[in-house]
């Protein structure tokens, strides 16, 4: 078995930064305040180390898993991010279409500048979850609930981290401002009256798989007290994050956050994890540490923007065969079983 092609994220930003206006490129790579969390996620997932298993003899290593029962080719999955099209004309669609050919789930989000019915009809056998944050009126918010549970998407994704916006540096300073002509596909109609949004709580968990009639995964959990009162509230799984360092910063990282939200809930619900993943080995560190699933935000922005739909395909597909490679490195040869003594912390 091959070692996997060169998959080189930081060659692939460098390019999206030449084809895209400096103030988008950085509005998708920043991150709030002094960006701390945004400049130790990645290191925070390589501050474990591999104990590789020796004489096990799997060289092809199993990678499909299921999410809330949907079954998927490999356990990385494409993050909601916002305002696609503005990374490249393919868009939300080039995405949805590039996550179905790497089999991999794409998780849509409310700042789609897709409607979110015609995306479930891109590929219309490839799992996918919607996200919903609350930025306008609460009547406003359930229907777009319900229409994703009538859109046929698998889960309800549940944005918790956002109840005020993060102070984004880059973009005060370049003074970005999203383009006049952008669609925002999942916004009220014009002449909606614009409502004040009160925060959610813990009971818009069972409210909103009520409405929707889908399982609610809540996103944005970074401690295993809240991660379990979600799941007495009623939620699914529980994904770790904390928006790509986007919100509150100076933030735990996910890499050290999972293992507490993992003994909290772990035995009940499926837990997921993002932020800063950039490796088969970060992605093997997860699973090992009790993620179901890893999801990835700027390595999507990064494809979609120097390859369309073609370029998201390459990276979810070189992630995943960098992880059957580490995989069969460390004689572990199973996704949905990855032994929590495939690594350790560094020393
Ligand atoms: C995001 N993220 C995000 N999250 C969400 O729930 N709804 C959204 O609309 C967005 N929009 C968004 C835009 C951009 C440009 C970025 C970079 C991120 C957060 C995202 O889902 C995820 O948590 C992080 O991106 C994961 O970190 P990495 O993989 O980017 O390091």
């Amino acid at each position: 078995r091959p070692a996997p092609d060169l998959l080189d994220l930081t060659a692939l930003e460098t390019r999206a930064r030449e084809l895209l206006a400096p103030d988008v490129a950085d509005f998708f790579a920043g991150g709030a305040e002094s960006e701390t969390t945004l400049r130790e996620a990645p290191a925070a997932w390589r501050s474990w180390r591999l104990r590789p298993r020796v004489l096990r003899g799997e060289p092809a290593p199993s990678l499909g898993t299921s999410l809330l029962g949907s079954e998927v080719a490999t356990p990385v999955g494409v993050a909601p991010w916002a305002y696609q099209t503005m990374a490249h004309a393919d868009g939300e669609r080039g995405t949805a279409e590039g996550a179905a050919a790497a089999g991999a789930l794409m998780t849509v989000s409310t700042s789609a500048s897709t409607e979110l019915a015609e995306l479930t009809a891109v590929a219309p056998d490839a799992p996918k979850f919607f996200q919903l944050y609350r930025v306008h009126s609460p009547a406003h918010t359930e229907d777009v609930a319900r229409r994703a549970g009538a859109a046929g998407y698998r889960a309800l994704v549940l944005t918790v981290d956002m109840p005020v916006f993060g102070r984004r540096l880059r973009d005060l300073v370049s003074g970005f401002a999203l383009p006049a002509d952008l669609p925002l596909a999942n916004r009220p109609a014009a002449g909606h009256p614009a409502a004040p949004t009160p925060a959610w709580a813990f009971d818009d968990i069972g409210r909103f798989a009520d409405l929707s009639g889908l399982p609610v995964v809540v996103k944005g959990v970074l401690r295993g007290d809240d991660a379990a009162r979600c799941v007495q509230a009623g939620a699914a799984a529980v994904w770790v994050s904390n928006h790509g360092g986007r919100q509150a910063d100076p933030a735990v990282a996910t890499a050290h956050a999972l293992p507490e939200v993992v003994d909290a809930v772990g035995d009940e619900v499926e837990v997921y994890v993002d932020g800063g993943i950039r490796s088969g080995s970060d992605v093997l560190t997860a699973l090992a540490l009790g993620a179901r699933a890893v999801f990835v935000g700027r390595p999507a922005v990064w494809g979609l923007a120097t390859g369309g739909r073609q370029g998201v395909t390459r990276v979810l597909s070189g992630l995943t065969a960098e992880l059957a490679h580490t995989m069969a490195l460390c004689g572990v040869d199973d996704v949905t079983a990855v032994p929590r003594d495939t690594i350790a912390a560094a020393r």
